[in-house]
């Protein structure tokens, strides 16, 4: 490596290890779960998106023996050439059912879901409007389709139907949205989109990500939640949180989207087959999930008590009723420094820095799962409180 390159990647290093924004590395040696060990101490775990505690439920990890024994370990192709197994197909009808949809394209991830799907179907005379507060993988998939993408602000329905207005002349519109958003886990109004849609003539695409098998009915995520099921032109999603969390992707939608995403979608041509291990699990994992009231249920219940016991001792707690507990804080290192002192004092809770978020964003972003024990949560709570007072975080 050259002197010069090296000298400005290391000089960028150690300025985010300076503010406080470097991000490390905690290595767990044991399986996702509530308590995870971590540098040989177990610790109470308030960040993974195991939101109904699947991620090692014997019945999925049983079902991922089967399929490796019953169709092997890997593919070794991409689907379109030899890499498409029954189970591939038996997934994908299971997905189109479970979200009312046409037809199901699966992916290795939802990154690649969202990377590879807007450039197949529009073109340069066509527009993407898209909601700001996106995930990374909508943004870079909407900067690889030639078509023009404007922003409109977080939520606000009166901004996007001006860029409707503005757009009237262009050819297909699709309006691209998460259900949840991943950093607040506030929720898209999806309702009001799929109104100015009709009114506009666009499509709608939905990322659910953080809301498949938590919200709606039987789990179907925030279209159900939102009554807009059969509304929504293309849904993604992804198999690595409440579905299993190993990795996986999908677009599920109207079947000419489809066609034409199995035709011309780039992730899905140019890189392999999901291996038959985890396609298996995720026929599993939809099986339990559309049965899962109870844990949705208990989910809710610690959610609640999680999301009250934090504003009741005055932390700055995004509002909502999801899952993801975003706690904000007036200084940028000061998240770093929280989340320190809650790891020794057998907590894990993740702080979030940018590029993750954007400049001045910095926060813990909780993350709670039905398989926290209510013990388990006061007592989280009360760790909260200690070292909030002790930072002096809150009076
Ligand atoms: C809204 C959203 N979309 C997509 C993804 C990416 O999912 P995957 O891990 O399957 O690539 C995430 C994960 O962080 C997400 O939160």
């Amino acid at each position: 490596m050259d002197k010069k390159s090296r000298s400005v990647f290391e000089k960028q290093l150690q300025q985010m290890t300076q503010s406080g924004l470097k991000k490390e590395t905690h290595v767990m040696q044991s399986p996702q779960a509530g308590y995870i060990d971590i540098g040989g101490r177990k610790v109470l775990n308030l960040c993974a998106s195991n939101y109904l505690g699947l991620a090692n439920h014997p019945d999925i990890v049983k079902a991922a023996i089967s399929g490796l024994y019953e169709r092997g370990y890997g593919v070794a192709s991409v689907r379109s050439i030899c890499g498409t197994q029954d189970v591939h197909q038996d997934l994908e009808n299971r997905i189109s059912a479970f979200f009312e949809t046409d037809e199901t394209l699966l992916y290795s991830s939802c990154f690649e879901a969202n990377t590879g799907l807007f450039e197949p179907l529009l073109g340069e005379e066509d527009v993407v409007l898209y909601d700001t507060m996106n995930h990374a993988s909508i943004i870079d998939g909407v900067r690889l389709c030639k078509a023009k993408a404007y922003r409109y602000r977080h939520n606000d329905m009166s901004d996007l139907e001006c860029l409707l207005k503005a757009s009237s002349e262009n050819m297909l519109r699709l309006i691209a949205t998460n259900g949840v958003f991943s950093m607040d886990g506030d929720m898209a109004h999806l309702a009001e989109i799929c109104d100015l849609a009709e009114q506009y003539e666009a499509m709608v695409m939905v990322d659910d990500s953080h809301a498949t098998g938590i919200m709606g009915d039987q789990g179907r995520g925030s279209l159900s939640h939102c009554g807009v099921m059969g509304r929504i032109d293309l849904v993604t999603s992804t198999l690595g949180k409440t579905m299993g969390g190993a990795t996986g992707g999908l677009t599920s939608g109207r079947k000419v989207l489809i066609d034409l995403l199995r035709q011309g979608s780039r992730p899905y041509l140019f890189s392999n087959a999901l291996p038959p291990v985890i396609v298996a699990a995720a026929i599993k994992a939809f099986e339990l999930v559309e049965a899962a009231d109870d844990l949705r249920a208990r989910l809710r219940e610690n959610t609640f008590f999680f999301r009250e016991g934090l504003e009741r001792m005055g932390f700055m707690v995004k509002r909502g009723t999801h899952p993801i507990i975003p706690i904000l804080f007036t200084e940028p290192q000061q998240a770093q420094q929280m989340s320190q002192a809650l790891f020794e004092a057998g907590i894990y809770a993740a702080a979030i820095s940018p590029p993750v978020v954007p400049e001045g964003g910095e926060r813990i972003r909780i993350q709670i799962s039905a398989l926290h024990t209510k013990a388990a949560l006061e007592w989280a709570l009360q760790q909260f409180e200690a070292i909030g007072r002790l930072l002096e975080l809150i009076a």
